[in-house]
């Protein structure tokens, strides 16, 4: 769990893991901006919940209709990918003028994602055999929801009903959330794993080692693109090359009926600077986008909380 609401709102400073376990108090929507921008609470479900009990909270200490509103518009629009976090919002706004039911409703928003993530995993880890050895991407478990997670809590549900299996952690370039907190969070949970460079995964798969591919979802689209961490695309392309299953494993709440295709979906492009640390000359050009989309005919299934497509 990366952000505990007890009395006082607090997030699990995701840059510094997993090195340091330091929470950070929230006391204002401004300063959950703030730690959505700079990825101290990250993830697409996870970033929807933060925003609605900021929110809530802001509700709570006696911000009017206005305040609420203004508040609510600043933070769906934190970052551009990821559609939990503009679902959540749209959810709460319409409430404005009744605190008492854009708290519960954003109570409400905090209780069905762990609900989703059980579902969803719990269908998707029937998609894993006793055996079976995993590549996935980024982060997609606890730190990334409110519950087990969306990929990676497939991972964990397989693993506790005892099928021994063996993940391949992409590390994720460039902010590193595959061998940072995917890494941590198999470590914690006792399975098996091995980090990989991102660009070793195609020697892996040419090799016979990766059975499968688990990845989640920033959002996704009408005809069944998804936006996922960037590099999630050329992983899909691979593993068709290689005959492997893709599979993407979101909650309903990451469908975007607005979106025809993956070509409607905003792409967060980030500071140069994530990438220019290391060996690169100072003040290189940098292009640096958050997130890429796999079409459709590349993925093998999507493993919703309700349904597959
Ligand atoms: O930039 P991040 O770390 O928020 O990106 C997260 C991802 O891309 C995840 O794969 C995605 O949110 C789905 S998993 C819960």
């Amino acid at each position: 769990m990366a952000l505990v609401c007890d009395g006082a709102l607090r997030i699990l400073d995701q840059t510094l893991l997993p090195h340091e376990e330091k929470w950070i108090e929230i006391r204002s929507p401004d300063d959950m901006i703030r730690e959505i921008q700079r990825l101290g609470v990250r993830g697409a479900p996870l970033i929807g919940v933060a925003a609605a009990l900021a929110l809530a909270q802001y509700a709570e200490s006696g911000a009017d209709q206005t305040q609420l509103k203004n508040a609510a518009q600043k933070i769906s629009a934190a970052r551009p990918t990821a559609v939990n976090l503009m679902a959540a919002v749209n959810r709460l706004a319409p409430l404005a003028d009744n605190p008492k039911r854009f708290i519960a409703e954003a109570e409400a928003i905090f209780e069905e994602d762990v609900a989703l993530c059980e579902a969803m995993a719990k269908r998707a880890s029937d998609f894993i055999q006793d055996g079976d050895r995993i590549l996935t991407h980024c982060n997609t478990g606890a730190l990334a929801t409110v519950g087990v997670g969306t990929a990676l809590g497939a991972i964990r549900k397989a693993h506790e009903s005892g099928k021994k299996i063996h993940v391949f952690v992409d590390e994720t370039r460039p902010l590193l959330q595959g061998s940072r907190l995917t890494a941590w969070e198999l470590g914690k949970l006792g399975i098996g794993y091995s980090l990989v460079c991102d660009n070793m995964a195609g020697a892996l798969m040419a090799r016979g080692e990766v059975r499968k591919v688990f990845v989640g979802a920033d959002r996704i689209a009408r005809n069944g693109d998804v936006a996922n961490k960037i590099g999630t695309y050329p992983l899909a392309v691979l593993a068709k090359y290689h005959s492997i299953p893709f599979y993407v494993v979101a909650p309903k709440s990451t469908l975007d009926p607005d979106c025809g295709s993956g070509a409607d979906i905003p792409i967060e492009i980030r500071d140069g600077d994530e990438v220019r640390f290391g060996k690169s000359p100072r003040n290189c050009e940098v292009w640096n986008p958050a997130f890429d989309v796999t079409p459709r005919s590349l993925i093998s299934a999507i493993i919703l909380d309700d349904r597959i497509l």
